[in-house]
């Protein structure tokens, strides 16, 4: 099927975090390739791997050093090749992320002084880095260079034709390695207004803003899309990129999409959204109106490896399972981050000097908490894991989940089947008392987001926690019904 990635369901592996073959505490390649067989029982159609190419990992592995080659902490070409083949064996695609708004300052580009494939000034302009403090940084001739994100993170130069060149190539590279797809890294971002003009504030930028600036979002990014389109069609069986792009309107995301563009763009209004029946309605309808203007079916989100879990977001389990069964029963397809199945949440208490993100000295502010390695058994799985896992967490298992049917993990794998009998790209509003949601795409989503019981009527297929002995759906519990109609 071409078009597979409409309705997927793609789980997120955060290779650092997932799981660890070689026992040295970091996640890697054969750990996933292991894990296969439970992402398979879960019930995924694709897995959308972070970075794990060569890399100082000054920001998780989003500052390369080496596009074509594996880091050794995760492994080797070799064990990728082994990890694609067996995950298409399984039916499991694999999309893999791009970087190329930046590599990092150890790329050999950057380190032997090939500044025309950077963004070098004289003089620095007013531009900060989303990571906190100023966009530029000094080197010894008394020149500065752009970073949109941290000062080991050199933004490319788009405007020359050899970062060009090499992107095709690397996109090449990989889907001659049999990827199906490409998870863009800040795929608003590589092309800078003309001249780099000052956008006259000095306050800090946010990913998801509506301010028209010039680093942002510049027509000039549409070219390189429309480059690498034909690279992705010449390749068989539906090779898809979907865009990590941060911009203001329906209308300029839609820009993004289309059959000379990319495939999809992440819709991350419904993980910005805040719990409540009327804040999830505005943004699912904004998002099939959205997904309307886009010509493509929208993408769901609640949780990945840059903001706080939505256990922790959202307040409970028993709400995060609400809302990601009111997410896997929307038209579109749906992003899973490793580790929600387990129902695990933020991890608030790491000890600062633990902390990795390179956005924390700058801002104090760190996205550490959602990235601490996944526990697979009650003795969590892991010698000397890189970010140090919670002993609660034996409790959250695999080993301690599987076979439960109140579990969390039990729950995801319904909710999985029984979605892949859902159709149809429209959802139907039914009228409903404040705080609750109903409505209906083949079969009944009713969401109760007060605080009374409310009563329901239909065959239960599944809810996302227990119902009232009388039947009635309790606070912060969705389920999926059949009823007459
Ligand atoms: C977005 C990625 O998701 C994030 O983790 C990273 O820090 C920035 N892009 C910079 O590459």
């Amino acid at each position: 099927m071409l078009d597979w990635w409409r309705d997927a369901v793609v789980y997120q592996v955060y290779p650092r975090s997932f799981a660890d073959a070689s026992g040295d505490g970091v996640g890697d390649l054969q750990g996933v390739r292991g894990k296969l067989g439970y992402l398979s029982d879960l019930g995924v159609d694709a897995i959308w791997l972070s970075p794990f190419y060569t890399s100082p990992l000054a920001d998780g592995g989003y500052d390369v050093a080496d596009y074509r080659d594996v880091d050794p902490r995760f492994g080797t070409l070799a064990d990728f090749d082994a990890l694609v083949a067996d995950a298409h064996a399984l039916g499991i695609r694999v999309i893999v992320d791009i970087v190329p708004n930046h590599t990092s300052s150890a790329h050999p580009w950057f380190r032997d002084g090939l500044r025309e494939r950077y963004i070098f000034r004289d003089e620095p302009n007013d531009w900060q880095s989303i990571f906190g403090g100023p966009a530029w940084t000094q080197v010894s001739d008394g020149q500065w260079y752009l970073h949109l994100f941290d000062p080991s993170q050199p933004d490319l130069n788009w405007d020359n034709p050899d970062v060009r060149a090499e992107f095709r190539d690397i996109l090449r590279f990989w889907l001659d390695r049999g990827v199906d797809g490409f998870r863009i890294d800040v795929a608003h971002g590589m092309v800078k207004a003309a001249g780099l003009p000052s956008v006259g504030t000095a306050s800090s930028v946010e990913m998801l803003d509506d301010a028209d600036v010039p680093y942002f979002d510049q027509d000039g990014v549409h070219d390189i899309y429309r480059e690498w389109r034909p690279i992705l069609d010449s390749y068989p069986g539906g090779r898809m990129a979907v865009a990590e792009a941060w911009v203001a309107s329906p209308e300029r995301l839609a820009r993004y999409i289309g059959p000379d563009e990319l495939h999809q763009a992440f819709n991350f209004e419904f993980m910005m959204a805040s719990y409540g029946a009327k804040s999830f309605r505005d943004v699912i309808d904004k998002s099939l109106a959205e997904a309307r203007v886009v010509g493509a079916p929208t993408t769901w989100v609640l949780s990945n490896h840059d903001k706080p879990r939505h256990v922790t977001r959202h307040g409970s389990l028993a709400r995060a399972r609400a809302a990601t069964l009111l997410m896997l029963a929307l038209p579109g397809s749906a992003y899973l981050y490793n580790g929600e199945e387990l129902g695990l949440p933020e991890v608030l208490d790491l000890p600062d000097e633990l902390r990795e993100d390179p956005a924390f000295l700058r801002t104090g502010e760190s996205r550490d908490g959602c990235r601490v390695p996944l526990p697979w058994t009650r003795d969590l799985g892991w010698t000397n894991p890189w970010l140090p896992i919670p002993a609660s967490w034996g409790e959250l298992s695999v080993e301690a989940q599987e076979g439960d049917p109140g579990s969390t993990l039990e729950f995801y794998r319904a909710a999985l089947r029984l979605r892949r009998g859902l159709s149809g790209d429209e959802v139907t509003w039914l009228d409903s008392p404040k705080d609750v949601l109903a409505m209906r795409r083949g079969i009944t989503v009713v969401m109760n987001t007060g605080e009374t019981p409310v009563p329901i009527d239909g065959q239960v297929l599944l809810a996302s926690g227990p119902l009232g002995a009388d039947g009635s759906l309790p606070p912060d519990t969705t389920v999926w019904l059949v009823t007459g109609e």
